[in-house]
């Protein structure tokens, strides 16, 4: 038995020095090590290569370090039939709602408009209205949506959810599937994406929903912030959008290419707000805690939590 540690583009050198102090016994191996293939019983993965799974015949469950499972979905040789368990922590949570409470905030109080009148040392008082008149609206209520929601909720503003089964959050309106998706864009100055990357939420942020948010409320137009996956939204659009006024602002921490690359029109958009996929980061420090937990659990014959349904795509 052993766990394979299989991390691209991390310090897998630290996952393994921690993972180590925290399983004791418990065997790890990593890529280049001389193992058999038969004795891996988890594989902890992210980005993970072509050949990952190769061999590994034994496999009782594969470990995401992403708490987005879209990439994995699509590896050409995902072992069928294993459970794939993803990272839900409360520290990434709650940096995830941090960065959704400073940009709808920033742009409730009409940031754009101010920082362009200060380039242009006008003195210009717009009055932003109260946060119970602006209509915040979240698409996907799960982990994350809903610890958002939560994180908004005593700012004052007015809440709004939609997601693919109906859900009763107190305090939030709530919205379920296509039939009840434009009555939900209707009602929404600033719309936050916290969707999962499957075949249906793919290119959802585009001209057409742009179109649909509410428009009379916040100046400049309604606000767009997504720090979801890049799939989401369809780029020339957002480009479109914001030229146009369709669009008054966004927010965007992720991207159809990342890095976004330097031809991007997006970088010298001054209403588009640019981070680099850093809205949440899965912390060594809390994942470790996490993902041991989950292996020793198991082995000790307890149920595995937060598992991916592989039918949705999440
Ligand atoms: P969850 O799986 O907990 O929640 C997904 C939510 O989306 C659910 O409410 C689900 O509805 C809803 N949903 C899924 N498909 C549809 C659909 N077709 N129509 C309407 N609603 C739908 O995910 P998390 O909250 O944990 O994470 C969300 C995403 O955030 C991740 O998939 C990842 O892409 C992204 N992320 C980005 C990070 C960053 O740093 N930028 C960091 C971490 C995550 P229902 O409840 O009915 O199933
Ligand atoms: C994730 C991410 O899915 O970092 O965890 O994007």
């Amino acid at each position: 038995m052993a766990l394979l540690l299989h991390l691209s583009d991390v310090d897998e050198n630290r996952w393994a020095e921690r993972l180590g102090e925290k399983l004791g016994d418990y065997p790890i191996v990593r890529r280049g090590d001389d193992y058999d293939p038969a004795d891996i019983r988890y594989i902890f993965v992210w980005k993970p290569k072509d050949d990952a799974f190769d061999g590994l015949d034994n496999l009782k469950a594969v470990l995401s370090l992403g708490a987005g499972v879209d990439a994995l979905m699509r590896h050409p040789h995902l072992p069928q039939g294993v459970p794939i368990v993803r990272f839900v922590d409360d520290e990434l949570s709650q940096c995830m709602s941090d960065y959704v409470v400073a940009n709808v905030t920033m742009h409730h109080r009409l940031y754009t408009r101010y920082h362009a009148a200060q380039a242009a040392r006008e003195w210009t008082q717009l009055y932003p209205p109260p946060a119970w008149d602006i209509n915040v609206g979240v698409m996907g209520l799960g982990v994350l949506g809903q610890d958002a929601l939560t994180r908004l909720r005593p700012l004052g503003f007015n809440l709004l959810g939609w997601s693919r089964s109906p859900k009763a959050i107190e305090g939030v309106t709530g919205y379920a599937g296509p039939d009840q998706f434009d009555a939900f864009l209707g009602q929404t100055d600033i719309l936050v994406n916290l969707l999962p990357l499957t075949p249906e939420t793919k290119g959802i942020l585009n001209y057409a929903t742009f179109g649909k948010l509410r428009r009379d409320v916040l100046k400049g137009g309604p606000a767009v912030v997504n720090p979801a996956r890049g799939g989401h939204q369809i780029e020339a659009d957002i480009v479109k959008a914001l030229g146009d006024g369709t669009l008054g602002a966004a927010s965007l921490d992720v991207f159809e290419v990342e890095p976004l690359p330097r031809e991007s029109p997006l970088w010298a958009i001054s209403n588009c707000y640019i981070t680099p996929h850093v809205a949440a980061i899965s912390n060594p420090e809390t994942g470790v805690n996490y993902f041991s937990k989950v292996l020793l659990d198991h082995e000790a014959g307890k149920p595995l939590v937060n598992v991916v349904d592989v039918t949705k795509g999440y």
